[in-house]
């Protein structure tokens, strides 16, 4: 056929503009950079390492859920110092908006916790408790 090599390489190209967005995210959004924008937190430790914070966190705190809600587990002892076993926990050293949602935006990560779980980012309208 005539047009064969113009139709290859037009499939080729194509491919490319196709695969474009994401080679430049995965050339663009490196853990070190999103790292470095986060606030510092408070206190010297986490409740273990960083990096092993950074990828197994949702798995702690899963397993904090279980032991909590079926064994009625509260304190939690690390090498890094005894944690009570509660999404709360976290906000005694985290800020949330400047620390856990800021990565979860650039990961696009959503948890559902806050339908039910208190972070400080929350704006919580006043109630008036009958007493
Ligand atoms: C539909 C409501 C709901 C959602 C959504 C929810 N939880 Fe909970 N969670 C509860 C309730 C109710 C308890 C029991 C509170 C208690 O006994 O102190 C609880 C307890 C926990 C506990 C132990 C106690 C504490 O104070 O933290 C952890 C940890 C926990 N949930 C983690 C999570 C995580 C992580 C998510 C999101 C992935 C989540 N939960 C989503 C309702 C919810
Ligand atoms: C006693 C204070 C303290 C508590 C409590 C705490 N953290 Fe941390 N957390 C830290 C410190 C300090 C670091 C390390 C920061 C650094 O070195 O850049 C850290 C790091 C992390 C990281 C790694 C982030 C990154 O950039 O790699 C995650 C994720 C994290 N914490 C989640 C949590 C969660 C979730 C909770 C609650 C279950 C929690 N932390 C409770 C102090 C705490
Ligand atoms: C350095 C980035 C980073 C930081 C900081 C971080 N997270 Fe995450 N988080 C993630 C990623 C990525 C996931 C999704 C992992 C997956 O899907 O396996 C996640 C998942 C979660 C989940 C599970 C969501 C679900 O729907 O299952 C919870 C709960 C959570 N994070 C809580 C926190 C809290 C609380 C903090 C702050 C104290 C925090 N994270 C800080 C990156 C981060």
């Amino acid at each position: 056929m005539y047009h064969k090599p113009y139709v290859i390489l037009g499939i080729v190209v194509f491919l490319i503009i196709l695969a474009t967005p994401y080679w430049v995210t995965a050339g663009n959004i490196k853990y070190e950079d999103i790292h470095k924008e986060l606030a510092k937190p408070k206190g010297v430790n986490c409740i273990m390492g960083v990096k092993w914070m950074a990828s197994k966190h949702m798995e702690l705190l899963n397993e904090w859920r279980e032991i909590a809600v079926r064994k009625g587990v509260r304190k939690y002892k690390t090498e890094n110092g005894v944690f009570n076993v509660s999404l709360t926990e976290c906000w005694r050293c985290h800020n949330y908006d400047e620390y856990c949602k800021k990565c979860h935006e650039f990961m696009d990560v959503r948890p559902v916790c806050w339908d039910c779980h208190y972070n400080p980012g929350m704006k919580i309208p006043t109630v008036n408790y009958i007493k």
